[in-house]
């Protein structure tokens, strides 16, 4: 009988996008996707330990698959992803009933290792600590075929003081240029219009490939002058790293969409020295100046995390002020969460208490959502260009689709909800924090085309 698998995937869009590969390799081997945990033979959790939350949703989740397991024995369970890569023999230590633990490093090894451990009857675990080269291209089952993840980078480089990514994910690698361009070549010869590139500080993409910098403006236009590719998005640019030529690539390549996540982190630039992050809050907003005169139109996000370690009320009232003025169209928001082996977790002496942070957060996220608010506002009588996913997930008579700012907007239609991946023009009628509403003016294959606008100096 035909195998069947679940994958459940938690963390950032790098974990999404293995679990597309993941997909592809179990399908390779002969596998199809199930729809319940209930009637699958291999659940596979892909892990995230950004933050401690992620770690306790994982010993959750596998609390939940054990009690199945007890009633499906044949059911094999493995653990892939960043919290693998941290935990490792942790994870069979305290829950015994998983079968395969594999890292970041050997997504491509999943398969074998789950064959390996059925035959033998035993757990395996195999985890790497680096990888010596770009991982070869893998099979990947993609969800939306009109839409496509492409890693250009694996790893980080940086130390923020916080952050566990670089120890999970290992040393900064950039993929060959030639490899990006050709792998967009061949998506949107396969219909793909729309594509997401991926990396943990995309603007230092090509710092290991080439002394001639800077690289990722290049990849930007290579990548937006590919026929068939109408939308072009990147993440993360880190802010040290944003350059006057990647400015200029989002302002001039038509294809790039006009949509920035900056991640800020905190407006003090006591705190952002602490964090080692390389900029202050005046650079950063200058950069961000930049970029909102060169490029028409341009959302902006970020990420911003409260009550870092030696955090005063004096140092959040800055993030306060820089989120004020930098205007955010949307921001995720987190409470800083002290991870083991990080320099910031070793500073206990300097926590700030729970109740301070809960209610530093609180007044982050009104000034987070005033400005998204007003910059929603600021849309309605406009008519967007919008690719739609499918039905709105509350009701099925309403599209749901993203303009090029990345909004979310739901559209009642008539009928049937035009195939994900159309194009549509939609009239903005309303507007929330997260998202607009809007009317249906009509479908379209109208490309669009921006004006070139001078670029601003940095
Ligand atoms: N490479 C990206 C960030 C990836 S992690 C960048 O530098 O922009 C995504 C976000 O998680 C970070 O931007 C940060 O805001 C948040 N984050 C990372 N570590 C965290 C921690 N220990 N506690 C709380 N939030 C954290
Ligand atoms: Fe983490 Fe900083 Fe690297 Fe981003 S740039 S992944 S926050 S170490
Ligand atoms: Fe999480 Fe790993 Fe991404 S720790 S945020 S899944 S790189």
């Amino acid at each position: 009988m035909t195998r069947k698998y679940v994958i459940r995937t938690f963390g950032c869009q790098m974990n999404v996008h293995d679990s597309e590969r993941l997909a592809g390799l179990l399908e390779a081997d002969g596998m199809v996707a199930a729809d319940d945990v209930e009637d699958a033979d291999l659940v596979l959790l892909n892990t995230c330990c950004i933050r401690e939350n992620a770690d306790n949703k994982l010993y959750g989740t596998l609390g939940h698959l054990v009690s199945v397991k007890a009633r499906n024995p044949g059911m094999q369970i493995a653990v892939g992803g960043c919290l693998a890569q941290k935990d490792r023999d942790l994870i069979q230590a305290r829950v015994p009933q998983v079968d395969a633990v594999f890292g970041t490093h050997n997504v491509g090894r999943a398969a074998e290792l789950l064959r390996e451990a059925a035959a033998t009857g035993t757990a395996v675990m195999e985890i790497l600590d680096e990888e010596d080269a770009f991982p070869s291209a893998l099979p990947v089952h993609r969800e939306l075929p009109y839409t496509a993840w492409v890693t250009i980078q694996i790893g980080c480089d940086n130390s923020c003081a916080f952050c566990i990514v670089p120890s999970v994910r290992g040393k900064e690698i950039s993929r060959p240029f030639d490899e990006v361009v050709g792998e967009v070549q061949g998506l949107a010869g396969a219909g793909t219009v729309e594509v997401t590139l991926l990396g943990q500080n995309v603007n230092s993409y090509g710092r290991d490939l080439t002394h001639r910098r800077p690289l990722f403006a290049e990849l930007l236009r290579a990548v937006g002058e590919v026929d068939g590719i109408r939308r072009v998005r990147f993440t993360s640019p880190h802010p040290k790293d944003l350059r006057p030529e990647t400015i200029a690539a989002m302002a001039e390549a038509p294809a790039v969409c006009e949509h920035l996540h900056l991640p800020l982190q905190s407006g003090s630039d006591r705190t952002l020295a602490a964090m080692h992050r390389g900029y202050t809050a005046a650079r950063y907003l200058e950069r961000l100046a930049a970029a909102r005169a060169a490029i028409d139109d341009l959302a902006v996000t970020t990420d911003i995390i409260v009550g870092f370690p030696g955090e005063t009320d004096d140092d959040f009232e800055r993030t306060l002020e820089v989120a004020a003025e930098a205007a955010y169209d949307s921001a995720y928001t987190f409470v800083y969460s002290p991870r083991p082996g990080t320099e910031a977790a070793e500073m206990v002496d300097r926590f700030v208490p729970a109740e301070v942070v809960a209610e530093r957060f609180e007044r982050l996220t009104v000034v987070v959502e005033r400005s998204a608010l007003a910059r929603h506002q600021a849309r309605i009588g406009r008519v967007e260009e919008v690719v739609v996913e499918g039905p709105s997930k509350k009701h099925p008579a309403v599209a749901t689709g993203r303009t090029r700012q990345n909004k979310l907007v739901h559209f009642p239609v008539d009928g049937a909800i035009p195939a994900a991946g159309s194009f549509a023009d939609v009239r903005v009628t309303g507007s929330a924090a997260h998202f607009l509403r809007g009317e249906l003016v009509g479908l379209t294959a109208r490309p669009r085309h921006k004006t070139r606008i001078p670029l601003a100096v940095v």
